[in-house]
């Protein structure tokens, strides 16, 4: 089988987990760049990538990288491309876009460029064109343009692999799967201790959790991924992908709970969805009133970072989350990622590890605390003495 250029899309933040997870699959020549990862294989490894990535949010495959010294350029370079190896008259397409070039400030205008010289080739080969289709596209094109350096790829994955296929319900600020997958593994957590999401909404970081846990891949609840619809889909070796043995038994427990009734039907309904209910445990409770169910393990949550709520209401907020992790939580680690410095602060213990990520458009810090039983002092004394 040929090999070729492939690049994972990422969040910011997540770039070195996802080269983990890539090497893992066993690609070659993987490197890190910025919110993506490129690595060499061939076309097993690209339905793998797209199949068992948990921190990936595209698979790309690069068709053409070219120069684009004056406008103009764009259209002239991507006629020379021969279409018709990937798109057929009778199919549709949509061109998504990521430009950061002076020459073209309305990015709108770098796509349009290359529909136009797509529509114009096949046109004047056939007398006929392919269709644009925004929504539901047969192939997605995607054009990337950094000041005069562009790349023209192709788009593996269809819709963004974030949409997993389990999600049939969420609240009102559910995380991205990618992320919560991100902030888990980021962690370094794969099932060795017991795991609470105390504020769980949706139960989005309770159920990728689940999957980590269990070596489910993500793309088992999928109904499709682009290159099912490319001319050279190879159906058998998909499908070998896919039949794998994946579930393993678990031995941690995984629990969630959060303060709305409405949110905790919404997660049941999620974790039931990716059939997990044997595997989540969930409730209605505050955060205050959280007691721990074994003597360590790992919280990961994300709680509300104040959007919609009254600056002195965060405060008590996270200030209530702090006391509940000192009083109770002794022996656990807890990492909590919030927008909110100010309710971060209000936890009032002394972050080990700090990572900057985003949940969407919003900056975020993602802190972890180690919570020992008596003072910091006396547990580094304690840890040295070990
Ligand atoms: C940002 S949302 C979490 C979203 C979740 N990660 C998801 O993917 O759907 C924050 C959650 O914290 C919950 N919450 C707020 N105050 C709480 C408290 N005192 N105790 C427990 N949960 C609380 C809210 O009901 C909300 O579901």
């Amino acid at each position: 089988m040929s090999k070729f250029k492939i690049v994972a899309k990422t969040f910011a933040g997540l770039e070195t987990v996802l080269a983990g997870e890539i090497k893992a699959l066993g690609a070659e020549s993987v490197t890190v760049e910025r919110r993506a990862v490129s690595f060499i294989g061939d076309q097993a490894l690209m339905y793998k990538a797209n199949f068992h990535l948990r921190t990936a949010l595209k698979i790309l495959k690069p068709i053409a990288e070219f120069e684009v010294p004056k406008r103009e350029d764009l259209y002239i370079e991507a006629k020379k491309i021969p279409w018709s190896k990937y798109l057929a008259i009778g199919k549709s397409f949509a061109i998504d876009s990521t430009v950061q070039s002076e020459m073209f400030v309305n990015t709108m205008y770098a796509s349009l460029k290359l529909k136009d010289a797509i529509v114009d080739q096949f046109r004047e080969e056939t007398g006929k064109r392919p269709s644009v289709n925004p929504e539901n596209p047969d192939v997605r094109i995607n054009i990337y343009l950094m000041g005069n350096h562009c790349i023209l790829s192709l788009d593996s994955s269809g819709e963004s692999l974030h949409k997993r296929g389990y999600r049939v319900g969420q609240g009102d600020a559910p995380i991205n799967e990618v992320l919560a997958a991100g902030m888990i593994l980021l962690t370094g957590w794969h099932g060795e201790r017991d795991f609470i999401d105390p504020m769980c909404g949706s139960g989005t970081l309770l159920i990728e959790a689940a999957l980590i846990a269990k070596g489910i891949p993500p793309g088992m609840y999928r109904k499709s991924f682009g290159f099912e619809l490319w001319p050279d889909f190879n159906e058998s070796l998909f499908a070998e992908i896919c039949n794998g043995e994946y579930e393993k038994e678990i031995t941690c427990k995984i629990s969630g709970s959060d303060i709305s009734i409405k949110d905790i039907a919404i997660a049941k309904a999620n974790i039931k969805s990716a059939s997990l209910s044997k595997v989540v445990e969930l409730k209605v409770e505050d955060i205050i009133n959280l007691v721990p169910q074994s003597p360590g393990g790992i919280i990961i949550t994300n709680p509300p970072y104040g959007e919609r709520m009254k600056p002195q209401s965060i405060i008590e907020l996270y200030t209530s989350i702090g006391n509940t992790l000192k009083n109770r939580f002794a022996g656990f680690e807890a990492w909590i990622i919030s927008s909110s410095l100010d309710g971060l602060k209000s936890i009032g213990l002394k972050p080990a590890k700090k990572i900057d990520l985003f949940n969407g458009a919003l900056a975020c810090s993602y802190r972890c605390f180690e919570l020992f039983q008596g003072t910091h002092k006396q547990a580094v004394i304690i840890k040295k003495r070990l």
